[in-house]
């Protein structure tokens, strides 16, 4: 049976445990030059229907670094940008490669994808969803706390973010508390599934309106875009809706600790973030964007290695 990787909710706390662990130990292993070649021979198609500079550079070094070959295909450049269907992509690709990693607009393509596709499917963000980016925010905590007991704080957005953000701390029974304005919280399904998952592991999830409330006790404050990929045409309106969601030196210092700052990046300054906070020592975004090559590795030698 293959496994894909679409969300968080679909794996168990010990496997992305597991996960962890192995991205830590790629990481040292890296860092002192050890080679590994576990998916050597290995292809890995790597679809992009939105921009992206992390995800495709993780995903392609990564591959190569395991001594498998990745191939980047722009939506627009395959036949599924001209109305090849998700289903018909599906079948090709898997004739010829080991995995595909899709970045894509609703969930409900990457779902399609991994049903009809005979290998593998990685989420690479989908409006909904962005599962590899948790893992690498995940990972950065634990390396810089050595626990996985911690309060997040999530402001702004109910997004593909928060919502994989959800699914996480319910696995790996941290805290969340994700702050949002009225008609942008998370969607109220993947709420109710997180602290479902929640009552198994202790973690605490919570949605609230205030900022200033979420913060409280967090160890972590994360935000992400005001207006993400796709939004474009809401960015001027959003700026409006979201002017409290700030994160500045204020609701940073409204935690009564020392907290640290995350951005899945990119970040746009003077908006959901100031440059004060970003580029302050309390800032691990890039530890954080560094550690989504590492942890990606792990992904995939779980999905596409030999067991
Ligand atoms: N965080 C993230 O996924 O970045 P990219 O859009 O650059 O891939
Ligand atoms: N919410 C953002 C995340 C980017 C990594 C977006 O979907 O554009």
């Amino acid at each position: 049976m293959k496994k894909d990787f679409l969300t968080l909710r679909d794996w168990s706390a010990d496997d992305l445990k597991q996960m962890i662990e192995t991205a830590i130990r790629l990481k040292a292993e890296n860092k002192n030059n050890v080679r590994h070649h576990h998916l050597e021979g290995k292809k890995l198609a790597m679809i992009f229907e939105k921009p992206s500079t992390r995800t495709r550079v993780s995903f392609e070094v990564g591959m190569y670094e395991l001594g498998g070959y990745p191939l980047n295909l722009s939506g627009n450049d395959i036949q599924l940008g001209r109305g090849e269907t998700v289903k018909d992509t599906a079948r090709t690709l898997s004739r010829y490669v080991d995995g595909i990693m899709i970045r894509t607009k609703g969930h409900e393509i990457i779902e399609e994808l991994a049903k009809y596709a005979t290998v593998p499917v990685i989420n690479g963000l989908t409006d909904d969803f962005h599962p590899c980016q948790v893992m690498a925010d995940v990972m950065t905590i634990f390396e810089y706390k050595k626990t996985y007991k911690v309060k997040v704080a999530f402001i702004g957005d109910g997004n593909n973010m928060a919502q994989s953000w959800m699914y996480g701390a319910a696995k790996f029974g941290m805290d969340i508390s994700v702050a949002s304005p009225e008609g942008y919280e998370c969607k109220q399904r993947v709420y109710d599934e997180a602290r479902k998952t929640a009552e198994t592991t202790g973690a605490k999830i919570e949605m609230v309106r205030d900022p200033y409330e979420a913060v409280q006790n967090a160890d972590i404050i994360y935000t992400d875009v005001w207006a993400s990929m796709g939004q474009e045409a809401e960015k001027e309106a959003r700026k409006a809706i979201f002017k409290d969601y700030q994160v500045n030196a204020k609701l940073m210092a409204a935690t009564g600790k020392d907290t640290l700052f995350m951005h899945c990046l990119p970040a746009y300054m003077g908006l959901e973030v100031t440059e004060d906070v970003f580029e302050s020592k309390n800032s691990i975004v890039w530890d954080e964007a560094e550690n989504r090559l590492h942890v990606q590795k792990a992904i995939m030698l779980a999905v596409m290695g030999n067991k």
